[in-house]
Order: C-alpha cells, then sequence, then structure tokens
C-alpha cells in the first residue's frame, strides 16, 4: 500500500475532534518508534490537517481551537498570549555559503506592549542592517531563514554588525532588545572537538562553555540554543550550570521535540528551554505534549519553524493557544517566513491578544 492509502486507512471513521485518537492510530500505522516507516513529515500533515479541519467545523480560529483540545494535555493550559518573536537576521553555519561558524544570529524585541510594536523594532533593524552591509560593500543576498548571509568570518564580527543596526535604529541592545545566538553546535562537532573553522578555533567541551560565557559577558545576549553537541550531556549540564541563571539556554537538536530527551534533560538539569518544531516530532498531540511537559516544569518554550520551510501558518497559532511566550521563525523577509508574522499580527488585531511581558517571555 502507498503511504498515502495507509495513512488515510488509519484514520478513516474516527472522529476528527479527537485529535489524540487521529494521532495516536497514525502512529500505529507507522508502527516504529522513531516514524521512519511513514515518515514525520507525511505523518504531520496529516494530523495538522485534521486539526485545522476541525477548527474550520467549530468555526473557530485555530488558536482557539489548540486552546480547547491544550486542556485534555496540559495542567497549567495557560491563557492564549501573543509571542516574542524571535527574528534571524543575520545566517551562517550550514544555512549560509559564508565562512560564519554559528548557524544564527537573532534579535528578540522585548521592551514593547504590543506584538505589533516589537516587530516593527525587528524589520527596523533588520533594514537598517542592511544599509550597514551595502555600505562596507557587503552582500545582502539571504540565507535559508531569510536573513542576511555576508562574507564575514566570527561571530563576533557579526554581532557587532547587528549591535551598530540596533544603535541606527533608535533602539537600546540590551534593554529594548536582544540578542540570541544558535551556534548549532552538533554541525561543528568532531571527535570532541568543536571546530569553529572561521574563527580558526579547536574547542574542547569546557573551552567551548567558557567561549559562550565570554560572548555573554561581552554583548546583550539572552538566549543560547544548542549551544553545545546534541549528546555532550556532560559539557550541557556544566554549561547550564555555569550560564543557566542569567542566560535562556534552548534545546532543539538535543531535546529534539521529543518528550523522552525532555524529560531527561528536566531530570539531570540541562537546559532551561525547549525549542518546539511539530515535524521533529511529528503529530500534534506529541506537540502538544512536549508543550506541557516543559512549561509544568519550568522549561521556556520556543515555537519554531525549520530552515525548510512553506507559507503554512499553523505555529503562529500554535505559539498563541499554548502561551509559548516565544516564537522563532526567521527573518522579515522571504513569504515562508513573513506569512507567519502577518498571522501574528492579524490575531492581535482581530481579537486584542495580549502580547506576552518581558518578564513572562524568559
Ligand atoms: P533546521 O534549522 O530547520 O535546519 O534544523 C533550524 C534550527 O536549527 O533552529
Ligand atoms: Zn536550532
Amino acid at each position: 500500500m502507498s503511504i498515502k492509502n495507509e495513512l488515510k486507512e488509519s484514520i478513516i471513521g474516527l472522529d476528527p475532534l479527537d485529535q489524540r485518537v487521529i494521532d495516536t492510530n497514525l502512529c500505529k500505522a507507522d508502527g516504529t518508534h522513531n516514524k521512519s516507516a511513514l515518515g514525520a513529515n507525511s505523518i504531520l500533515a496529516v494530523s495538522l490537517a485534521n486539526l485545522r479541519a476541525s477548527a474550520v467545523s467549530r468555526s473557530i480560529p485555530l488558536y482557539q481551537y489548540i486552546h480547547s483540545i491544550n486542556k485534555q494535555v496540559s495542567k497549567l493550559n495557560k491563557e492564549p498570549i501573543l509571542p516574542a518573536p524571535m527574528l534571524n537576521i543575520l545566517n551562517g553555519g550550514v544555512h549560509a555559503d559564508n565562512k560564519i561558524d554559528f548557524q544564527e544570529f537573532m534579535i528578540q524585541p522585548l521592551g514593547f506592549n504590543t506584538f505589533k510594536s516589537a516587530l516593527r523594532c525587528g524589520v527596523e533593524i533588520f533594514n537598517e542592517l542592511k544599509n550597514f552591509l551595502k555600505s562596507e560593500n557587503l552582500i545582502t543576498s539571504v540565507g535559508d531563514e531569510g536573513g542576511f548571509a555576508p562574507q564575514l568570518a566570527t561571530a563576533e564580527e557579526a554581532i557587532e554588525l547587528i549591535l551598530k543596526a540596533i544603535k541606527a535604529s533608535g533602539y537600546e541592545a540590551g534593554k529594548d532588545v536582544f540578542v540570541c545566538l544558535d551556534p548549532a553546535s552538533s554541525e561543528f562537532f568532531n571527535e570532541n572537538k568543536y571546530i569553529l573553522q572561521g574563527a580558526d578555533k579547536h574547542l574542547s567541551s569546557g573551552e567551548m562553555i567558557s567561549y559562550l560565557k565570554t560572548l555573554t559577558s561581552k554583548y546583550p545576549i539572552n538566549s543560547i540554543e544548542d549551544g553545545l553537541d546534541e549528546d555532550d550531556w556532560e559539557g550541557w549540564k556544566s554549561l547550564t550550570e555555569t550560564l543557566g541563571s542569567e542566560v535562556q539556554l534552548v534545546g532543539d537538536d538535543l531535546f529534539a521535540t521529543n518528550p523522552e530527551r525532555i524529560k531527561r534533560g528536566i531530570e539531570e538539569s540541562v537546559a532551561n528551554s525547549v525549542l518546539i518544531k511539530m515535524n521533529q516530532i511529528g503529530t500534534i498531540s506529541e506537540t502538544l505534549e512536549a508543550v506541557a511537559l516543559s512549561q509544568e516544569n519550568g522549561y521556556k518554550t520556543v515555537i519554531s519553524h525549520r530552515s525548510g520551510e512553506t507559507e503554512d501558518t499553523s505555529i503562529a497559532d500554535l505559539a498563541i493557544g499554548l502561551a509559548a511566550g516565544q516564537i522563532k521563525t526567521g527573518a522579515p523577509s522571504r513569504t515562508d517566513r513573513v506569512s507567519k508574522y502577518n498571522r501574528l499580527i492579524i490575531l492581535e488585531e482581530k481579537f486584542k491578544i495580549p502580547f506576552v511581558g518581558k518578564n513572562e517571555a524568559l
């Protein structure tokens, strides 16, 4: 049977309003522990289509429907709230053809009362950054997540440029807006060393932690995602002890949106925040479970796009409906990224949803 027919057969006759039963059956049809038979992307497509159809049939916006089904999953089921955006405005690593080792340099506007004004701050800084790149004869073409991909070599050069753009836009770094990093360290971890080619550094786990500490003491950085390799649990523990009280430490490759890995993180006091990617785990119900588990244990949550994306805007509603607090969905460029920002603005205007406060987001 084709994948399409297997997926179809597994849910025919079921109640679409019972998302959990739909998802359980999709997982059963796959039969593997990591969805390798039918594939997480195809399973998610069906799970998500069912979720969206259910919201339409109830005549309520998707975020409200998500909030309503989340009460079966989450003990907290916090009231819907608009997330603080994390805009990836400068791309490196495997997302760009430059020498920068770290994958993402983001800005997070926090000192604002509405999502719209926070986003406006992000857009102004993005445009100012383009002006600086042009004036320094650096290319302004963009990487996978819509951020610029100039030929720089080090994280410091990238951050300095972003700080210039923040200042030129009339905002104060460390007050109105913060810098967030996603080194995506698993990508350059080899034989127990963190190999930073652009910066010409070969670092042990401890040295990598010291390097991240130096960056956070020098710059207004409030969040670091995948600061270490996904299987360097010992290193992560020490990174959390070193920086966890001052900086958000987000596990992306580390947790893979997988409740089993998140549980291990909670038990071992590793990281303090979880990146949530729907297609990493593969169904809506398991995504809700991963968020509930994180929130109930005091971990922050960041709903995330993928570098390969479509214009689907479901993650905007997911971030609001689950009161995730933060969303990471690229630079304000490329329709696959901008569509999510537009959806958030529309929902803010239409339903007067509050914007997450500075203290609540992080
Ligand atoms: P990916 O990147 O979608 O290529 O995994 C996004 C990220 O690392 O956050
Ligand atoms: Zn990441």
